[in-house]
């Protein structure tokens, strides 16, 4: 298939494209690199022998983008486009709106001009919203309590998507609910380099084992769990990545569908550092502190439905996630 990846030099868009490429796809990157660098694109050939079609260009411009459509017959969209800190869009709500919502509809105008009617959205866990803590399944209601404009933006465009289905018959979404992707690429060669002081655990740790930053704060050790700290369900991002491939199948049939993408059970952030430490054989400086306004006590997947109907099942572990990070590391330092 001939594939449009927006925000494919990104995090987690980098290393589907790479899937995408083992697989004998063609890929086409529309990426505007405000949070990713073009050097990716040689990681990706490294690691592919192949190189993707890469156009610097930002979804709300419009007629650009109509361009590149006019340029390709694309089988399908793959979604990865949007900015994604929690706490800048805080701070910058229309910035969030515009660039997520905008750039989302821009993008798939163009889809419904040039006939393009397969979609796959990555969503987050975040749109089950704060009244649904523990196991989120995809039948909870979402949009209620989401506690900033990211997370709203996710949850309006899983209902943009919803709507375009809903108009088109033979219209067919995938939003992909991302628990907490963490990990990289075995080889070290594609991983998650944030700018400036990363708001995420994992990218936090790894500024603190490379010895950019201090010491790791740890948000509450007081919450109803098991060791007092938060719990998440983090998935390895190359297990994230197949589940995009896998949901290829059912995107044959027309309609929106959702979800969830994590392995199913939490881990603590202690358990996370001390996995981290276990692995690296060093200490990594940690302090406990208040807890973060806004954060969930704990929240996992049932990733039943992804089992069930995609074939899809998170293989890797937390070791294999902190021992490719400890690649990507030593090979970026
Ligand atoms: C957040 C967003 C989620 C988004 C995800 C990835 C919300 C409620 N959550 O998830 O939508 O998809 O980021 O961008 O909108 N922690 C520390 N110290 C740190 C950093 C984090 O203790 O320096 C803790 C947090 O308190 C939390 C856990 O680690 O308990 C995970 O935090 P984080 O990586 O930011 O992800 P989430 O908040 O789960």
């Amino acid at each position: 298939m001939k594939i449009l990846v927006t925000g494919g030099t990104g995090y987690i868009g980098s290393h589907v494209v790479t899937e995408l490429l083992n697989q004998s796809h063609e890929v086409v990157i529309i990426d505007s690199l405000v949070n990713s660098k073009v050097s990716v694109l040689d990681s990706i050939e490294n690691l592919t022998g192949k190189k993707p079609i890469f156009y610097h260009e930002n979804l709300i411009n419009f007629g650009t983008i109509e361009k590149i459509f006019k340029d390709h017959t694309f089988d399908l969209v793959i979604h990865f486009a949007g900015l994604k800190s929690v706490s800048e869009s805080v701070e910058k709500p229309l910035l969030y709106y515009q660039q997520n919502l905008a750039g989302t509809i821009n993008l798939l105008r163009c889809m419904q001009e040039f006939k393009v009617k397969k979609i796959i959205f990555s969503s987050s866990a975040t749109v089950y919203g704060s009244g649904n803590e523990g196991e989120c399944i995809e039948t909870m209601p979402t949009g209620q309590g989401i506690t900033n404009p990211y997370g709203k933006t996710k949850y309006m465009i899983e209902e943009i998507l919803k709507d375009v289905c809903t108009s088109d018959p033979e219209f067919s979404a995938v939003a992909l609910r991302y628990f907490n992707p963490v990990g990289n690429h075995s080889s070290g060669l594609l991983g998650e380099e944030p700018n400036g002081i990363p708001n995420n655990l994992m990218p936090y740790i790894m500024k603190v084992a490379s010895g950019e930053l201090e010491e790791l704060s740890i948000y509450g050790n007081d919450y109803n769990t098991p060791d007092g700290t938060c719990r998440r369900d983090f998935i390895h991002v190359v297990d994230l990545a197949n589940g995009h491939l896998a949901a290829f199948e059912v995107l044959k049939t027309p309609g929106f569908k959702t979800y969830n993408l994590g392995t199913g059970a939490p881990t603590s952030v202690l358990e996370m550092v001390n996995t981290f430490e276990k692995i690296s054989g060093k200490p990594l400086p940690h302090k406990f502190v208040e807890r973060r306004p806004g954060d969930l006590a704990e929240i996992w997947a049932n990733s039943s439905k992804a089992a069930r109907e995609l074939n899809w099942h998170a293989n890797l572990t937390i070791e294999d996630a902190m021992k490719d990070t400890l690649t990507f590391l030593k090979k970026h330092s």
